[in-house]
């Protein structure tokens, strides 16, 4: 077999980490990554499995994969679907060699070995076993402009719909002092802003008693080198205020806070097993509103769970009016192997769910629309990420998680030493993305932007002053990973 792998990965923020972090086990242990799953002797498909028939879809992808079963070539199917469906998948897909889910990853340098040699029928299945997290030092960082720290695996909440805590074992934090290392490592590298994970990333109990949640996001902000700290997801039970205290006294912790409620009905809530009223969840947002800073909430919403009422799915737009989130993400209710909520019946009617859905995206487009309008005529620090060349525009992101597409204004060098009129090489410059003389600022450079046009999803704006390049070190990197995808 070559040392060459392909890898796909599908699902959540946390699956697209792990993805890096296999990835960056995979080169360790002496493989090479190719783009083409055609050239690849070991293809890898990281799955997921929240929502919509998932493991049907794989297994459908898998056949596909079989077309190309050519000699020596082997396949691995591991995350969430992997983790779910176990052995079966070597009973349908027998072209299969690893199953593996997401908290076996620690022991993937021995699954490799045992594939090397031979073997046809490797697992890594958990089954809420373990106590252990997968820390590596070898992760392939792929992301030109943020570097990701997952500081808890696993949840223990068991939401009534929901495949996670079945799919993802037990919830397990990193001591702080790990978490700490890592993020010293991140900005060694030359990221400055790190995104911390977790389903519930607000769970988090450091095993060493050292630092609450809070006061490990206000450490990781004082990290030298690093200017934003992003956190996802949090949930409402274990959200206490010295969350929204630690963002106010800190302005490296971005002001935005996505705290799903999945429905503004107290009753949808109880059977949920989400273990909180409408009215708890309100008063946590009440604390985040009366923060100095203007931190942006945002939200996953399910339409349609067994039972919802009319009157229930009226409480859920009434709490999108209430809070007045930046943005949701709105879902219909799907049921799942395992979950408790597979046994009640699936009352809703996919019509009404379909319904149910667009009202809810209509109301929160006309809620965004309203809440953008703040932003018009402000200066923000935008972050770049890329950039647009069909559209001449530069794609960033403000704090608060908003993208930002602006123009940057040409430079003085740019506007002299031209035949034209200034006038005149200022019209035609600012048609164009990078005017001669200019350089696009490359992603992870700071800039401030003035808002000159507001959209529900996004702002538009002009540069006020020139971007402030990221360091050497990130620019070295972001080369080194552009040989690299997650
Ligand atoms: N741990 C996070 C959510 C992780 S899953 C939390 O508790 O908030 C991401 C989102 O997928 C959930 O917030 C939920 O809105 C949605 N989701 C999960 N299971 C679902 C299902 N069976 N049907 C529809 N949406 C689902
Ligand atoms: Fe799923 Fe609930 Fe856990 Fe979130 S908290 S991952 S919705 S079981
Ligand atoms: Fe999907 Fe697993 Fe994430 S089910 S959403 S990849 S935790």
């Amino acid at each position: 077999m070559s040392k060459t792998f392909y890898i796909e990965t599908f699902g959540c923020q946390m699956n697209a980490h792990d993805s890096e972090k296999v990835v960056g086990t995979l080169i360790r242990e002496g493989y090479q990554q190719v783009i083409d799953e055609a050239e690849a002797g070991l293809i890898l498909y990281n799955t997921c499995s929240i929502r919509d028939k998932a493991e049907q879809k794989v297994f459908h992808r898998l056949n596909e994969y079989k077309r190309l079963q050519g000699e020596g070539k082997r396949f691995a199917v591991i995350g969430c679907v992997a983790q779910q469906e176990g052995e079966k998948i070597f009973e349908k897909a027998p072209y299969v060699s690893i199953v593996a889910g997401s908290s076996s990853y620690r022991n993937l340098p021995e699954m490799l070995d045992r594939l090397e040699a031979g073997e046809t029928r490797i697992t890594g299945l958990d089954d809420r076993q373990t106590d252990e997290t997968f820390d590596t030092e070898f992760t392939a960082r792929s992301n030109p402009y943020r570097g990701y720290i997952t500081i808890i695996e696993g949840c223990d909440k068991f939401c009534a719909y929901c495949v996670v805590p079945y799919t993802r074992g037990k919830e397990r934090s990193r001591t702080s002092a790990s978490v700490l290392a890592e993020a010293q490592r991140i900005a060694a590298l030359g990221y400055t802003e790190i995104q911390l994970l977790g389903q519930n990333v607000n769970s988090y109990v450091d095993p060493s008693g050292k630092r609450t949640f809070a006061e490990l996001l206000a450490a990781v902000g004082e990290v030298n080198g690093i200017q934003r700290v992003r956190f996802t997801t949090s949930h409402p039970r274990q959200f206490t205020k010295d969350i929204v205290d630690a963002i106010d006294a800190m302005p490296a912790l971005c002001d935005h806070i996505h705290l799903p409620v999945q429905s503004g009905s107290t009753s949808v809530l109880k059977a949920m097993q989400r273990e909180y009223t409408r009215e708890w969840y309100l008063e946590r947002i009440a604390w985040t509103k009366a923060a100095n800073r203007d931190i942006s909430l945002t939200s996953d919403i399910i339409v349609g769970f067994p039972g919802e009422t009319d009157k229930d799915f009226e409480d859920t737009i009434t709490l999108l009016d209430e809070v007045g989130y930046d943005a949701i993400y709105g879902f219909k209710y799907s049921p799942r192997p395992n979950t408790p909520a597979i046994h009640m019946v699936d009352s809703i009617p996919e019509e009404v769910k379909v319904e149910r859905l667009a009202i809810l995206n209509a109301r929160q487009r006309e809620i965004q629309r309203a809440n953008y309008q703040r932003h018009l005529n402000q200066t923000m620090t935008v972050m770049v990420e890329g950039h647009n060349t069909a559209r001449n525009q530069i794609i960033g992101r403000s704090s608060q998680n908003k993208t930002v597409n602006f123009t940057m204004p040409p430079t003085e060098s740019a506007l002299n030493g031209h035949g034209f009129s200034r006038a005149g090489r200022e019209a035609e410059i600012r048609g164009a993305l990078a005017p001669e003389g200019t350089a696009l600022p490359a992603p992870g450079s700071y800039i401030d932007v003035r808002i000159t046009q507001v959209f529900p999803n996004s702002l538009v704006g002009e540069a006020i002053a020139p971007a402030v390049a990221p360091s050497p070190a990130l620019l070295a990197q972001q080369a080194l990973n552009a040989r690299i995808t997650v």
